[in-house]
């Protein structure tokens, strides 16, 4: 049966891979390389671009042209033709004055709205004069930057002798700059959110005017071409955290977005710290780039000339992405991070497998640590298991299981269990009929609820706190009394109720009803080629 299974996958992954060749080889853009759906978004963007691949016999791209498909944020975007709307079923009163207010305000604060109003902000803080002048513009509060020929003097960084992580100081008065008109009261009302990794403002509040052009002067000691991403990023060690790098990561492409190559991965990415990057995550950079990360030891020393350079949207930023996110009651499903998680999950390859059986995946997922652990785990996944509907996994995610593996779980998944934990970012990656289900939110009700709103997922949670038994371990003293520094043993029944719940909620929606049903279409014409490819 094992192998059987291993024959059964392994095929999916090459009709996979096919698929992923074709869209490689194309003549139009070698590095297009977007989920098969995102296409059309993408060639309206770019009419120019459309019009090549209509004009070029052998563009495979031909049945995403001549949509009126926008993301969103564009100037000309009709809500009708857009990405995504979000859903908002729940009550608007108390909060805003309409429904309509209600849609715009979640579209604003969590969907391709906030990527419409960065845009919108966008103002030139440096202006070109000339052609080969620099220039530099950003968002309000410096949240989303960019800028042209612009000089890094790094020269200083050989005298810090302190390792550079979350620091204000890294630059001086003039180590930033560029050849171009400076309006320097800008500049300087937009240094107002000064916090390392709210804002641009720190570095940015030293950018001069500088008398001729860097590069043609000859005062860089390198020039980088490509398009350069600097970032400040938050915990790499919290999945919860550095997916907001990620996450701002992505909107800032759509940002910026305003060159064919927007989604292109010849670019370089440079993390604003001295410390060598490593990550249990790591590998989600290479959806990103794929060229090696630089650091700023990278170019200690030197004085570096960049012709584009993007300073991303940030992981703290006050009413940012999705980090304190405040979100307006009663709306889910933000097209932002389907966006992000379809291409997460395109990029890195992770596939959504054929399923020949209607069963509900049900994970659960066990925490190897010492706090917030699930007591009778083993209890209750006995307990799943005797429903012959689920297909039943508990799993441990740590390094033991790659990243990406993790991601091929996660989106095999119809319904998600785990205790409030960094973990449940996984919702992120959930399919969209699926249930995040937080077995207990630990008293942060907010966090991994939103989310799933976000995300679009259905949320569910233990609610009745006499049905939960709490485990205080001894070895805590000084965080013992805290929700989030100690154990738990869960109800059983209980339990089943709240997953029934989930698996009601799977059955009947229609993503999920068309997924099966395709999947047992796929099933039988599989089964008529089966003896063809054994042959082979
Ligand atoms: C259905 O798929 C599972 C793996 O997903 C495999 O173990 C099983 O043998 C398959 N059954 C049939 C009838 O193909
Ligand atoms: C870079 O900074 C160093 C140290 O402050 C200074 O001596 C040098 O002139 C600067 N180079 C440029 C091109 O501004
Ligand atoms: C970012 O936007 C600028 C200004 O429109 C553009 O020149 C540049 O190519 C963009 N960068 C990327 C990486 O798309
Ligand atoms: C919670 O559980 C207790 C104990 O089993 C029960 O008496 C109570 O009715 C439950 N509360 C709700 C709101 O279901």
């Amino acid at each position: 049966m094992a192998a059987e299974k291993i024959f059964y996958t392994s095929k999916l992954v090459i009709v996979w891979q096919l698929l992923f060749a074709t869209l490689q080889i194309s003549g139009i853009d070698s590095n297009l390389n977007l989920p098969t759906n995102h296409l059309k978004y993408y060639f309206n963007s770019f009419p120019k671009v459309a019009d090549e691949c209509r004009n070029d016999p052998g563009c495979p791209y031909k049945s995403h042209l001549d949509t009126k498909a926008c993301w969103g944020y564009e100037s000309n975007c009709k809500t009708e033709n857009a990405f995504s709307t979000p859903r908002c079923p729940g009550d608007h009163k108390g909060w805003v004055s309409s429904k309509k207010a209600q849609i715009d305000t979640f579209y604003s604060q969590g969907d391709f709205g906030y990527v419409r109003d960065q845009r919108k902000e966008l103002t030139m803080l440096c202006e070109p004069l000339f052609l080969d002048d620099s220039s530099l513009e950003c968002s309000e509060h410096m949240r989303f930057c960019r800028g042209r020929n612009i000089m890094i003097n790094f020269t200083n960084l050989v005298n810090k002798k302190e390792p550079i992580r979350y620091k204000m100081d890294v630059l001086e008065e003039g180590q930033i700059g560029g050849h171009c008109r400076l309006y320097e009261q800008r500049l300087n009302d937009n240094t107002d959110q000064m916090s390392p990794l709210q804002s641009w403002g720190p570095e940015l509040k030293n950018f001069r005017e500088l008398p001729h052009r860097p590069i043609q002067h000859g005062d860089c000691d390198v020039i980088i071409k490509e398009p350069t991403y600097i970032m400040k990023i938050d915990a790499v060690v919290n999945m919860y955290h550095h997916f907001c790098d990620f996450l701002n990561l992505y909107a800032s492409l759509h940002v910026n977005q305003s060159h064919p190559s927007s989604f292109s991965t010849e670019n370089h990415i440079m993390v604003w710290e001295s410390y060598s990057y490593r990550s249990a995550f790591q590998d989600t950079f290479s959806a990103f780039t794929s060229n090696p990360l630089w650091d700023l030891k990278t170019f200690r020393g030197k004085v570096v000339c960049f012709k584009n350079v993007v300073f991303p949207l940030l992981p703290r930023m006050i009413f940012g992405l999705f980090y304190n996110t405040p979100l307006v009651y009663g709306c889910e499903g933000s097209g932002l991070f389907t966006a992000f998680s379809e291409f997460i999950l395109h990029r890195l390859h992770v596939p959504l497998y054929n399923r020949n059986n209607s069963k509900i995946r049900v994970t659960l997922l066990s925490r190897d640590t010492q706090y917030r652990r699930i007591l009778n785990e083993d209890e209750l996944v006995e307990a799943l298991k005797k429903n012959s509907r689920y297909e039943v996994q508990k799993v441990v995610y740590n390094k033991m299981i790659p990243f990406k593996q993790q991601l091929e779980i996660t989106r095999n998944s119809d319904i998600f269990i785990g205790i409030h934990g960094a973990g449940l970012t996984h919702f992120l990656f959930l399919p969209e009929w699926a249930v995040g289900f937080e077995l207990y939110n630990c008293e942060d009700v907010n966090c991994y609820k939103d989310l799933a709103r976000l995300k679009g997922v259905k949320y569910l949670t233990w609610e009745n706190r006499s049905k939960l038994m709490e485990h205080d371990p001894e070895t805590h003293p000084h965080n013992g009394a805290h929700a989030k520094f100690i154990n738990y043993e869960f109800d059983v029944d209980e339990f089943l109720k709240i997953v029934k719940k989930a698996e009601k909620h799977v059955k009947n929606h229609d993503a999920f009803k068309k997924f099966i049903e395709r999947r047992a279409e796929w099933q039988v014409k599989a089964d008529e080629r089966r003896p063809r490819s054994e042959e082979l």
